[in-house]
């Protein structure tokens, strides 16, 4: 059945639900002349009723009843844009129960429930997609799964946290110490008041999980992939890397070599020809090498509200593009078969 719109639900309006709302709002010309319908959000969903936020939506948006959304039939498309692992979770499964496409931007619970998840979605003929849980505004995970889906990837590099790698920048660049760098990125926004995931390398590697699953078809569990973050890096091994004309980054890295995979995320010394060893600051990178394509490099932003929202709205378009054309049961999933 042919729409004329396409409603959306937001999970959550913080960082991530209000940037995407205004990219919905503000480009909401160019979206609806691609989709060839009007991409509409009918409702948000928050925990507090009463927070005074900074992005404004129509009050009559806002609901604190998940249940709502499920009951609401011009809700199309649920984005997923909370955090954390449940409710999270259980809200994807039931709003893919209900018949909705999904978008999430949230890595930690895809990469424990990302395979699940698909399954599901593709007994019940829906698309979920989460290009903006890698690297925000990055449009990695399209690349791999479309662009470059026709390759054999042999190898994944990547920056794939902004705080980490502010953090390293700074204390190479102004021979900070780890402690005076990570307040001012905290100052700043780009770190988080609890910074343990970011700076022992937890998120980098929910993201090379996800990174996995759409190059190799491997499930491998974060836990499972050899981590260690950046808080043992000292000034000294940042000016001794630099005397070698090298540079400390934190990369992640997949590799699969006669079917073994081998990931890791831990703090590397890279030569300067490396592109990955010029990425400054909040930017993230992905390096992939492809059998077909050779060396691909792709640089962004990897988090923020609109640069993320960016991501969550492409996905959102996508969908509903495909919802009026009739095709999204026959969507190819994210994740390559293993
Ligand atoms: N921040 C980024 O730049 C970025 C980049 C890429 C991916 N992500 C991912 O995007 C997701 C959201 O991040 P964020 O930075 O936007 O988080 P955030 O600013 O903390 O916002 C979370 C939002 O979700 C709502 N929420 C949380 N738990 C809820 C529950 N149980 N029921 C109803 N509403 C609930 C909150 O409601 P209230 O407002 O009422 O508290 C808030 O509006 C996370 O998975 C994160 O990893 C973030």
């Amino acid at each position: 059945m042919k729409k004329e719109s396409i409603g959306i639900a937001l999970l959550g309006f913080g960082n991530v639900g209000s940037g995407t709302y205004r990219v919905l709002e503000e480009n909401a010309a160019l979206i609806s002349k691609r989709v060839g319908a009007d991409v509409c959000v009918r409702a948000i969903l928050v925990r507090d009723l009463n927070k005074e936020r900074s992005v404004h939506a129509p009050a009559e948006l806002f609901t604190d009843d998940f249940e709502a959304i499920l009951g609401n039939p011009d809700i199309h498309i649920v984005a997923e844009l909370m955090g954390g692992v449940e409710p999270a979770v259980t809200y994807m499964e039931r709003a893919l129960a209900s018949g909705r496409h999904v978008v999430s931007a949230n890595k930690e619970a895809l990469a424990r429930f990302g395979g699940s998840l698909t399954e599901r979605s593709q007994e019940l003929g829906l698309m979920l997609r989460y290009e903006a849980a890698v690297c925000g505004a990055i449009p990695v995970m399209n690349a791999i799964s479309t662009a470059l889906g026709a390759n054999e990837i042999t190898r994944i590099q990547g920056i794939l946290n902004g705080t980490t790698n502010y953090i390293l920048t700074r204390m190479g660049e102004e021979g900070a110490p780890y402690a005076q760098v990570l307040k001012q990125a905290q100052d700043l926004g780009f770190a988080e008041a609890d910074p343990t995931a970011d700076v022992e390398g937890h998120d980098a590697a929910n993201k090379l999980s996800l990174l996995i699953a759409a190059a190799f078809g491997d499930t491998i569990s974060p836990d499972n992939i050899d981590c260690t973050g950046i808080t043992g890096v000292t000034k000294d091994d940042l000016d001794a890397a630099a005397a070698s004309g090298e540079t400390i980054k934190l990369i992640a890295t997949a590799d699969k070599e006669n079917g073994m995979l081998r990931a890791s995320v831990r703090p590397v010394p890279l030569p300067s020809e490396n592109p990955l060893a010029r990425v400054r600051n909040e930017f993230n990178a992905v390096l992939i090498s492809c059998n077909m394509a050779d060396d691909i490099f792709l640089q962004g932003r990897g988090a923020g509200p609109l640069p993320t929202g960016s991501a969550v709205a492409g996905d959102l378009l996508e969908i509903a593009a495909c919802i009026v054309r009739e095709t999204a049961g026959r969507a190819l999933p994210t994740r390559r078969l293993p």
